[in-house]
């Protein structure tokens, strides 16, 4: 694994993405951040060695390097999910590999459902905790030069930059909410018993993806920041038909808040 994840990041060198200082990694609807990034390098992930491509409407698929917000990023448009087959291994890789680049931190997004009735559609919530619903991406053996195994999750965020967020976000003007995010596999919506039980147990949100690469990113003690933007309601009374175009649109919505929130915050680093 080690030695897949070295040979990948060389292979990255070669490419001109040197020395990035933070990873990005983009959900549903929100790859948009990309245009507001000064870009050097942009390379499909069918064309970088043992990446997996991304099968999703919404998300693109490429790897892009350059500035943003007066930092040299590397970002992923595009993620990859269990809900489309990948096992734990793949879905990590990339996170791997940021590591292996140099990443300081790393800055997730993703769309998800609100549980929590104070919510509403369009809210962005920054990931104080969350609550693992997926298969543990680190079951399997362990590598120790890669990181511990039985990482410490007693702080899955970065309480800075949590801290760091919310003070920019006064700045601008932009309202924010904070929470639990709880993953599930997907690809499915919940059902209201299913958003009703989610709440019950302490999440305020939900979505498919995020917390294994936050796991990943642990492993490595790598500080990570992550935010949700609320693109429907699992709260009684307050279920819509979802679709994906529905979350899309939503999460669209509330992009370029995000957008900014997220470039202050690196440009602060
Ligand atoms: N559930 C799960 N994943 C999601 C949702 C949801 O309601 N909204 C956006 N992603």
């Amino acid at each position: 694994m080690l030695e897949k994840i070295v040979r990948t990041a060389e292979f990255l060198n070669t490419k001109g993405i040197k020395d990035p200082e933070a990873g990005i990694i983009l959900g549903t609807g929100l790859g948009g951040l990309t245009t507001e990034i000064d870009i050097q390098v942009e390379i499909p992930y069918q064309e970088i060695p043992d990446f997996p491509v991304s099968t999703v409407q919404g998300h693109e698929g490429k790897l892009i390097f350059g500035d943003f917000g007066g930092k040299k990023v590397i970002a992923m448009k595009g993620r990859f999910h269990y809900y489309e087959g990948y096992g734990s291994e793949q879905v990590t890789f990339p996170i791997r590999v940021m590591k292996e680049l140099g990443i300081r931190a790393l800055f997730l997004s993703n769309a998800a459902g609100g549980v929590n009735p104070s919510f509403r559609i369009g809210d962005i919530m920054l990931l104080e905790d969350h609550i693992c619903l997926v298969d543990n991406p680190l079951i399997g053996r362990n590598d120790d030069r890669i990181g511990p195994r039985f990482p410490d999750m007693s702080v899955p965020y970065d309480k800075q930059l949590i801290e760091k967020a919310e003070a920019i976000a006064a700045d601008l003007g932009i309202p924010v909410r904070k929470g639990v995010y709880l993953s599930t596999t997907g690809p499915t919506f919940e059902t209201p018993a299913e958003y009703r039980f989610f709440r019950i147990i302490g999440a305020d949100a939900v979505g498919m993806s995020t917390v294994p690469e936050v796991i990943t990113a642990r492993h490595m003690n790598v500080p990570v920041f992550a935010v949700s933007i609320i693109t429907d309601l699992g709260v009684d009374g307050k279920i819509e038909y979802t679709t994906h175009e529905s979350v899309q649109q939503a999460a669209e919505h509330s992009e370029e808040k995000m957008t900014r929130i997220m470039k202050e915050l690196i440009s602060s680093m």
